[in-house]
This record gives C-alpha cells, structure tokens and sequence, in this order.
C-alpha cells in the first residue's frame, strides 16, 4: 500500500463523514452533542423563502446523479396554491456501485432527518416521507428509531421546537426494485401502485405526491443542507469549483487497496482519489472505470486526470452520476463486466416500454453468446444497432443506462470482444448460459 502524500492527503474534507467514526453518533444525545439539531434552530428563525435563497447561493447540486440545482428546485414549489406541499427523500439507492447514503443513513441518520425538517419548513410541506431501499433493513432501523427520538424530543409533530410549524416524517420501505429509484416510479409506489415511470413533465415540483407539489432530493442532498445552514452559502462553495460547489462522498470499489468513501471537495482527480485508496492493488494496472455508477459512460487509464465536478467528468465525455467509482484493472474483462451489468438491467426492466424491455431481452443473449465463444463479428454491430436504439428512445433514465456501458465499451475496447470472436480469449460462460439465448 502506498501512502498519500501530504498534499493530496489534505484533500480529504469530512464534512457530511465527519461523524461516520464517533461511536453511537446516530443515537440524538451523541448527534446533539455533536452540534445536531443547532441547525434547524437556526433555520426556524429565518423566513422559508430566505432558506430558499441561501440554497440557491450555496450552489448544492442534487448528490443522486442528475446534479440539478436544489434551491431552484425548491423555488419551483408554489406558494399559495391551497394545495399541500410533499418532501420525499429518494433513499432507494441502487446503481451499481453506488454506497454513500446507507453508511449515511446507518452512521448519522439525524443528520437527514435535520435536514428533512429544514427542506421541509422552506417549501412548507408538512409531511415528509424517507423511501428506502427494501434491502437496507438495518439502515431503516436506525431510521426508524431516530425518528421516534425526534419526535420524542419534539423535533417533529406539532409546534417543533415553539416554531409553530408542523411536521410528520414516515419511513417507508420499498420492495427491492431499482427501478422505484426513478423518481416518478418512486412515487407510484409511495401511493401504493405498482412503480413504474410516470411521464414527464409535469416535473414532481408540480404535480408529484398525490398530484400535489413535491420535491424529490437524494439523502445527500438533504443532509448537506444542515452544514449550508450553520456554515454559510461561502464557506460552502469554499469547496468544491464554481460550478460545482461543495464536498461530494465519492465511493471506490474494485482494484484499489482500500476501498470506501472518500469526501473529499468536487473537482479531485481519480488519480487523487486512487493515491487515498492506497493506490491500485499490487499487478493491477488501471484499464477501465465508471465516473458514477454503471450508468455513465466508462472511462479509461487516460483519464486519470479528469477533474471529478460535473462539468469535468462531462468534458471527458461522461457524466458524474453518483461519484459511485468502480476501478477496472487490466486483469479485469470489459465485455465480462458489461454482460453482467446488463443482467442486472434486463432483471431490473420494468417493461413499461419496448426498446428496454426487449433490446435488453436481446443483449443480454447476444452477450451469453459471445461469452460462450460462439460470438461473430455481425453481433458487434447487432449490439451497436440496439443499443443505439435503447438510448433516448426509452421512456426512462434506466433504458439509457443499460445502453451505455454497451456503447462505451464497444468504443474502446473492441478488441476484448474480437478477442472471444476469435478464440484468442477463452470462453467466460459455459454452453448452459445459452439455453434460451
Ligand atoms: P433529470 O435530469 O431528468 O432530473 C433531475 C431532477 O431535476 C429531478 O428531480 C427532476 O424532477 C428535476 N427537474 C429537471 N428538470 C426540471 C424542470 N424543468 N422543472 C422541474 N424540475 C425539473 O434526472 P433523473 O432522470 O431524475 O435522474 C437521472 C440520474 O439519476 C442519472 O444521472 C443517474 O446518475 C442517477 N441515478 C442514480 C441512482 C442512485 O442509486 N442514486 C440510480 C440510477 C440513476
Ligand atoms: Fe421501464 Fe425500462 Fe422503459 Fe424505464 S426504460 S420505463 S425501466 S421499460
């Protein structure tokens, strides 16, 4: 393991981490002692709109992958609608790769739900619902007994803390599907539909929770607002780039000595994060990695030094997403590792509509076989064709998804898949992989 340099260690910016390693911070004593909750007293003296304002100065862009900015989301909300007004946290992470709102949830689930009451008081919304992924049970649990903590110490319910404002807060499981991490699917299943994506616009800030104004944010969204709240719009944006403002969890996985979470202010370069991650495991040499998540188009070894803000990773030709960085060594196979996100997609399909649903259904097989050694060059161009007819003519983000690492991986690595075509690569899956294909 190679050490990081003193310089790049200084990078490391704990600011939503900084209580991750403080034993038993996620019970409201500890959190309290540990400035919790100072926040939201200081946010109940300020008028909601000036809430609104201070979020949009800060610059905070949505941590779930899409990146757009909070305050003007917020300021979408109508005021004097007559209508109620919803908060729903998007806590069902599931893009591959992706961890950084579970460790948040498990380690310092007062910091969310600070942030709930915050987001909640500046679009006076009087319910808020958490949705959380089906199989993050011990991370529901400890939200679930924050909740009740905070209710307890009047945080929540009637009058919180003399304000006069209301707020229930709900945790809500889902049931194990990706596709309730689309916004709109999420909603559905909130009401208790089947999730699948609702057209858009209508956006959610119009017509989202029963018809009515809501606004959608990812967990680190939320929780960043307490630390905007006592740190200021300034010292927020003292991190981070102009654009892309603030401290971001990227998550390592793969080929790197340590993997984890690294905070660390937007604009850090993947050579930078590796250095944190005590470099590439020993005989790996760095050949392919996802900027965020498997969604996003793949990069390789020579873009080591992109700069990991959103308008960085877009000028290599990919897109931040969910900082969710998965780290391919040479001794990693990208027709391989791209037939098994593809599974994962086709399982995940809601089959709403017919380029995801079946060009997944087809690629998948395509894949099988190549895998299997019985591939020809003509499926290159099959997969190519379909892919390019999944991208931007599937109803949702999940089509294009699927679709990308496909196109990225035919991009640069096509030699990898000449390599099985012509038998210079062994078979990966065996004869049994193609009943069906
Ligand atoms: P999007 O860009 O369509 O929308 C982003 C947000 O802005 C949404 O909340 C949307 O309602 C709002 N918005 C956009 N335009 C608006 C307008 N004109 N008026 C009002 N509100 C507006 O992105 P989308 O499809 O919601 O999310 C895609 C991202 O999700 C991808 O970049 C991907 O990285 C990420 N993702 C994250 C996952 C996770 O586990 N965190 C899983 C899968 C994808
Ligand atoms: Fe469903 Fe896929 Fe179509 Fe999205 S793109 S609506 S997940 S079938």
């Amino acid at each position: 393991m190679t050490q990081p340099r003193p310089e790049v260690l200084q990078k490391l910016t704990p600011v939503l981490t900084k209580r991750w390693l403080s034993p038993d911070a996620w019970q409201i004593g500890v959190y309290e002692r540990l400035d919790g909750y100072l926040a939201l007293r200081k946010a109940l003296d300020v008028h909601p709109d000036d809430l609104i304002q201070l979020v949009k100065d800060s610059g905070l862009r949505g941590r779930g992958g899409a990146g757009f900015p909070t305050g003007l989301k917020w300021g979408f909300i109508p005021q004097g609608d007559g209508k109620p007004h919803y908060l729903v946290i998007n806590a069902d992470e599931g893009e591959p790769g992706t961890c950084k709102d579970l460790p948040l949830m498990t380690y310092d689930p007062h910091s969310l739900i600070e942030g709930a009451i915050i987001a909640s008081y500046a679009i006076r919304a009087d319910r808020a619902f958490i949705y959380i992924r089906g199989e993050a049970v011990h991370a529901a649990r400890r939200l679930r007994h924050a909740v009740q903590e905070a209710y307890a110490k009047g945080y929540l319910g009637k009058n919180i803390l003399g304000s006069g404002f209301d707020l229930d807060l709900v945790v809500h499981s889902g049931a194990g599907a990706y596709i309730c991490g689309e916004e709109t699917a999420l909603l559905d299943s909130l009401e208790g539909f089947r999730g699948q994506p609702r057209l858009r616009p209508p956006f959610p800030a119009i017509a989202g929770l029963y018809a009515s104004p809501t606004v959608v944010n990812n967990v680190g969204t939320i929780a960043s607002v307490p630390y905007i709240v006592l740190g200021g719009a300034d010292w927020w944006k003292s991190m981070g780039t102009e654009k892309s403002s603030g401290p971001m969890i990227y998550s390592l996985s793969g080929r790197v000595v340590n993997p984890g979470q690294y905070e660390c202010g937007l604009g850090i370069t993947l050579r930078e994060l590796i250095e944190l991650a005590g470099g590439m495991q020993p005989g790996h040499n760095l050949k392919f990695w996802t900027p965020g998540g498997s969604s996003t188009p793949l990069l390789t070894a020579e873009h080591i030094d992109t700069p990991m803000d959103f308008e960085g990773v877009a000028a290599a030709g990919s897109i931040l997403g969910t900082t969710a960085m998965q780290i391919f060594s040479d001794q990693d196979c990208p027709v391989y590792n791209t037939w098994r996100w593809l599974e994962f997609y086709h399982h995940e399909s809601c089959g709403k509509c017919t380029p995801c649903r079946e060009g997944n259904y087809w690629m998948v097989r395509t894949y099988r076989r190549i895998l299997a050694g019985h591939g020809t060059v003509a499926d290159l161009d099959t997969l190519q064709d379909t892919a390019d007819n999944i991208f931007g003519r599937s109803f949702c983000g999940l089509g294009d998804g699927a679709a990308t690492p496909v196109v990225s991986t035919l991009k640069w690595f096509r030699d990898d898949y000449l390599g099985y075509i012509e038998g210079r690569t062994a078979p990966r899956l065996s004869e049994k992989s193609l009943v069906g294909a």
